[in-house]
């Protein structure tokens, strides 16, 4: 049996992993560490201790917390960490960039420690291609570029990319990094462009697109994510950095487009508004290096798993009223109110 800690696990890409992870492998043990902000769902992973008896269990807590993470794995002897914990969420990040460094930066180096004292066998890192920077209109992030962040999220992803490289460095810690693309699918919290959007569009709501819409990102299905991150795992080369991307380079404003065609919503609903302070423009990912040394790709093409996930939201209307909390709605108000 293989022991493993995914933290993050009721957000959006954890919930997708560890159904991926139980679902796929029957050797896996996961035990998901999630502190329940805003962004996490206990009812996302609802179910799991009954479907996988003995293999899920969820516990409640902070990764900033030491002394609840060295009593966690004193307890767990886990033989992998997945660190998908995060707050995640840029427009958030320019609000209040405080609790991004509690969690991203100090949380990341908590666990670190952690996985040092008790001889994890290895450590992956989420990371994003927002450590990158900004792209103008050619080229591609190729993980051997500089780090240039832009938005306290990205800055604080990239800081804890550093200290993972100073681990790695230091203290020969096994620990891999995954720089991934725009995710987009099931159970994404519609704070994020294409569930706000398709929330927006379904309520006859204006949809606020930032600038002119041109800004493109990388997009890719989260299940081929899952499916990276689970290869990088076990078949990554310690210290080394993989880059995932969606071979979908769209502008923001295409994507609204597609949505309210697919929903069958007029265009006339598409407000143009104050844009992002340091709007990064464009994202693209060289995924060339995991592609040659473990065989990744991704499989889910733009066009099906669009319709898919506007379709799982149009459907799971009782999920995302429920997401939709008071705390929520405050942040609609301040976000968008006088935009
Ligand atoms: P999310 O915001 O949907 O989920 C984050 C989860 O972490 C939530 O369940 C939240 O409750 C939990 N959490 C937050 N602070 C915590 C803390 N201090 N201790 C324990 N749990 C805590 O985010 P996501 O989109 O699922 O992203 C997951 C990871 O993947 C993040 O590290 C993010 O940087 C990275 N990533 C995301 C994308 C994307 O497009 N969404 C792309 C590349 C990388
Ligand atoms: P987002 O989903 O927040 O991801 P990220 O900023 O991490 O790439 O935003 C994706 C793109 O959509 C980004 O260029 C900002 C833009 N955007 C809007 O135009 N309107 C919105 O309401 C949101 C949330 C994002």
């Amino acid at each position: 049996m293989i022991k493993a800690l995914i933290t993050g696990g009721c957000g959006f890409i954890g919930t997708n992993l560890i159904r991926y992870v139980l679902s796929t492998y029957s050797d896996w043990r996961v035990v998901n560490l999630d502190l329940l902000t805003y962004a996490g769902n206990i009812e996302n992973t609802q179910g799991l201790e009954e479907a996988y008896p003995g293999r899920y269990t969820f516990v409640r807590g902070d990764i900033a917390d030491a002394g609840l993470i060295d009593d966690l794995f004193d307890r767990q002897r886990f033989d992998i960490v997945l660190n998908l914990a995060a707050e995640s969420h840029v427009d958030r990040s320019i609000e209040d960039p405080s609790v991004f460094l509690r969690t991203n930066v100090l949380g990341t180096q908590i666990l670190l420690d952690a996985a040092l004292k008790y001889k994890v066998e290895r450590l992956v890192q989420i990371s994003t291609d927002e450590v990158y920077g900004s792209l103008g209109k050619h080229g591609q992030f190729t993980e051997d570029m500089n780090l240039a962040p832009n938005s306290p999220y990205s800055a604080s992803k990239a800081s804890a990319d550093l200290l993972i490289r100073a681990y790695v460095k230091t203290y020969g810690l096994d620990a891999v990094i995954t720089r991934c693309s725009n995710n987009y699918g099931p159970y994404q919290f519609p704070e994020k462009l294409i569930p706000l959007m398709v929330l927006n569009a379904y309520e006859d709501k204006e949809l606020p697109v930032y600038g002119d819409g041109k800004n493109i990102r990388d997009w890719i299905y989260v299940g081929d994510h899952c499916r990276g991150i689970i290869m990088v795992a076990q078949s990554g080369v310690g210290g080394e950095i993989y880059n995932m991307g969606g071979d979908t380079q769209m502008e923001n404003i295409e994507i609204v487009r597609m949505i309210l065609d697919y929903i069958h919503k007029p265009h006339s609903l598409i407000k143009f508004v104050k844009d992002r302070p340091g709007h990064d423009f464009r994202y693209a990912m060289d995924y060339s290096k995991i592609e040659t040394e473990l065989g990744w790709c991704p499989a889910v093409k733009f066009e099906e798993g669009i319709e898919a996930t506007i379709k799982w939201y149009l459907e799971n209307k009782r999920w995302w009223e429920a997401v939709r909390t008071g705390e929520y709605m405050n942040y609609y108000e301040r976000m968008y109110g006088g935009r």
